[in-house]
């Protein structure tokens, strides 16, 4: 079976992409397959996978009708991630999309209709909005993967999100969970993240991920070699964290 989790936050810059990318080649440690679905039109994951764009085998070409999902899959140079390539005009779709019935359910259908059931994990990797292109990834996800920038006070943005995937349960997809809030950025030294870190675990309880993801210089040189960490530096703080994350979630 697929777990789809859609990873979230209409904050921007708070490590969404980052966790995409290296939780997926994470999980890709663990010999799962992975398929990445780049729905931000900033298409940094797919950059950030060392991807070329794919004009007519993308995530617009898929949302629009023009290929099927199994054209739009693209093996990355890293064993067992692929990927749906992001397109920069994702944007304009997302306006022409908000016309058409059915406008919540178009990535949903593609994967209802068509995705290979040899990806253990597919990461939906969103923009920062809570437009209808992330609405499209809530509706199609399984879980919601949910970053918090532990340099932030951030809680109450993640109060919106929290009720946006309450209306989504409500309205189009009873069976999203969440899979967790995992702390990005972290430092312990800092009075800030110590503080974003207990108000979380206060207000969010068992849903915190116990893994934290440090800040690590590491983890954004390696998006400019189009490789995650652990490609770059398996040995840095930043890869075991997400070595350490992809466990948690295999564990469950
Ligand atoms: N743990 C970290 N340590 C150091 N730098 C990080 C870390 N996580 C993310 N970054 C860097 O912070 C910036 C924002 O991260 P990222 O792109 O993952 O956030 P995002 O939530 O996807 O942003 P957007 O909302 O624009 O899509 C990037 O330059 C990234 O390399
Ligand atoms: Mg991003």
């Amino acid at each position: 079976m697929n777990r789809i989790i859609a990873v979230a936050n209409q904050k921007g810059g708070v490590g969404k992409t980052t966790t995409v990318i290296n939780l997926g080649a994470s999980l890709a440690a663990f010999e799962r397959d992975v398929l990445v679905v780049d729905m931000d039109p900033q298409a940094n994951a797919t950059s950030g996978l060392g991807m070329p764009p794919s004009p007519d085998h993308d995530i617009h070409a898929l949302l629009a009708g023009r290929a099927g999902l199994a054209e739009c899959i693209r093996s990355t140079a890293f064993d067992g991630v692929s990927i749906v390539p992001g397109s920069r005009d994702l944007a304009g779709l997302e306006i022409e999309l908000a016309a058409q019935d059915r406008r919540e359910f178009f990535l949903r259908d593609a994967f209802e209709e068509s995705l290979p059931s040899r990806f253990q994990f597919v990461l939906v990797d969103c923009a920062p909005s809570l437009g209808l292109l992330t609405l499209n990834a809530l509706v199609a996800a399984d879980a919601v993967l949910l970053p918090l920038q532990s340099e932030y006070y951030a809680l109450e943005g993640l109060t919106h999100l929290l009720e946006t995937i309450r209306r989504v349960r409500g309205a189009w997809n009873p069976r999203l969970e969440v899979e967790g809030v995992l702390l990005t950025m972290y430092d312990r030294r800092l009075k800030l993240s110590r503080e974003v870190e207990a108000d979380a675990e206060a207000h969010l309880g068992g849903r915190v991920f116990n893994t934290r993801i440090p800040r690590n210089v590491r983890l954004s040189e390696a998006p400019s070699y189009g490789k995650p960490v652990l490609h770059y530096d398996l040995e840095s703080p930043g890869a075991r964290s997400y070595l350490r994350l992809a466990e948690e979630i295999l564990s469950r």
